[in-house]
């Protein structure tokens, strides 16, 4: 009969902790945990949207936002959806068989992460100079 504990004599996977982490893995993963994030913010645009229809639902909606708690929720959100966003375009052009060459795509998930940090903080600006956060 066939020892089932022996060491099997084919290659085996490597597992996670076997990888040195590099940047287009983690953006990878960084990619799936905004996308499962972006489920929670758009909770919140469903209770902003419903809050509307009362006056008294729409001060406590304005409350949450405008807290500090609030604030620093939406900035992850708004960071989360950029950062999403241009990672889904990343993919799309990977899609297309382009930027596989180790120069282009460590080149891309940069722009993804400084793109993303920079639309952020110019979009919470623009809101700002336009008195949203005031
Ligand atoms: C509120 C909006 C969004 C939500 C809730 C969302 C959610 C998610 C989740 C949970 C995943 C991970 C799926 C998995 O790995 O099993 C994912 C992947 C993905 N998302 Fe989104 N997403 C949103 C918006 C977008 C946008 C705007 C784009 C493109 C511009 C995009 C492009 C992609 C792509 C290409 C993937 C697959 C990446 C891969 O192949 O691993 N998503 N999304």
């Amino acid at each position: 009969m066939a020892d089932t504990k022996a060491p099997a004599a084919r290659p085996l996977s490597p597992h996670l902790q076997i990888y040195k982490p590099m940047l287009t893995m983690m953006m990878s993963i960084v990619h799936r945990i905004t996308g499962f994030g972006l489920y929670f913010g758009t909770l919140l645009l469903a209770w902003w949207l419903i809050a509307a229809a009362s006056p008294s639902s729409y001060a406590r909606f304005e409350w949450f936002a405008g807290s500090i708690i609030g604030r620093l929720i939406l900035f992850g959100y708004t960071w989360a959806l950029v950062h999403h966003m241009l990672g889904g375009l990343r993919y799309l052009i990977w899609d297309t068989g382009r930027g596989f060459g180790a120069t282009e795509r460590e080149l891309m998930v940069r722009a993804n992460l400084a793109g993303s940090i920079i639309l952020t903080i110019v979009l919470w600006v623009a809101v700002y100079l336009m008195g949203g956060l005031r």
